[in-house]
């Protein structure tokens, strides 16, 4: 470009944000590093709070999540490709591996519960959770999330439901808002929702706190933030 030649180095291969466990896709699914992102930006508690996505798809949002709270590293389940071209020595690629691996606190005690409408999205999720070694972790079941109940005093939703955009979903308002009508009962609770879809807040029934632009893909979509 303007009689500059760049020669360019590829070190990762796969995009950075496959983490490798996510063998199986549903139909919408959030790219892993946003999850990751919405799960650090909610300051969620481990301790204190239990963390649930009822929107859950294939499982991105709770597998991250855990894989927060046990302090595993991103890349752990995968290979990049500058482990191929000898630049670095496998060695080091070994050591640095081991050096994440001691790093898991294997003794974190959390509690995260993810759901979804559709049995085929937990099947996946189950076996991406089990990809990632995080089954245990994770409680998996069916829920319709406009009927959901509040499972403890103190929580966290943190979750991206469906907005249209992909998945066409003619009833999106009223799903927003019998969601919003739902999660009244869940005091003491913080929600965090991803969505692209314009009218949000309106449909859920309550102003945000706060809100993030973030792109998921080439789609503009905004977390809410529900202090
Ligand atoms: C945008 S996708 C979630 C994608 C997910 N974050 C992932 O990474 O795979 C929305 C999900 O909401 C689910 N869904 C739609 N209506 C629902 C409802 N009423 N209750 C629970 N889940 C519902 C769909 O089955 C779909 O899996």
């Amino acid at each position: 470009m303007n009689d500059t030649a760049y020669v360019l180095f590829d070190t990762t291969g796969e995009s950075l944000h496959k983490r490798g466990y996510r063998k199986l896709k549903t139909v919408a699914p959030l790219k892993e590093n946003i999850a990751a992102s919405m799960v650090i930006l909610s300051r969620w508690i481990p301790q204190q709070e239990v963390l649930w996505d009822p929107f859950c798809g294939s499982g991105t949002i709770p597998i991250e999540a855990a894989m927060v709270a046990k302090n595993v590293a991103p890349g752990l389940n995968r290979t990049f490709l500058a482990e191929q071209n000898g630049f670095v020595s496998q060695d080091l690629w070994n050591k640095a591996r081991l050096e994440a691996i001691e790093r898991i606190d294997y003794r974190a005690r959390f509690e995260i519960l993810a759901s979804d409408i559709d049995q085929n999205a937990i099947q996946i999720a189950k076996e991406n959770a089990k990809n990632a070694g995080l089954k245990a972790d994770i409680k998996f079941f069916k829920a319709d999330a406009r009927k959901i109940k509040r499972p403890a005093e103190k929580g966290i939703i943190i979750t991206n439901p469906p907005y249209g955009e992909r998945i066409g979903n003619k009833d999106i308002f009223n799903l927003y808002r019998d969601f919003g009508e739902c999660l009244k009962d869940f005091k003491n609770w913080r929600f965090f929702i991803l969505s692209g879809y314009e009218k949000f807040e309106k449909a859920f029934g309550r102003k945000a706190n706060k809100n993030r632009k973030l792109y998921n893909g080439k789609i503009k979509t905004y977390l809410y933030f529900y202090f």
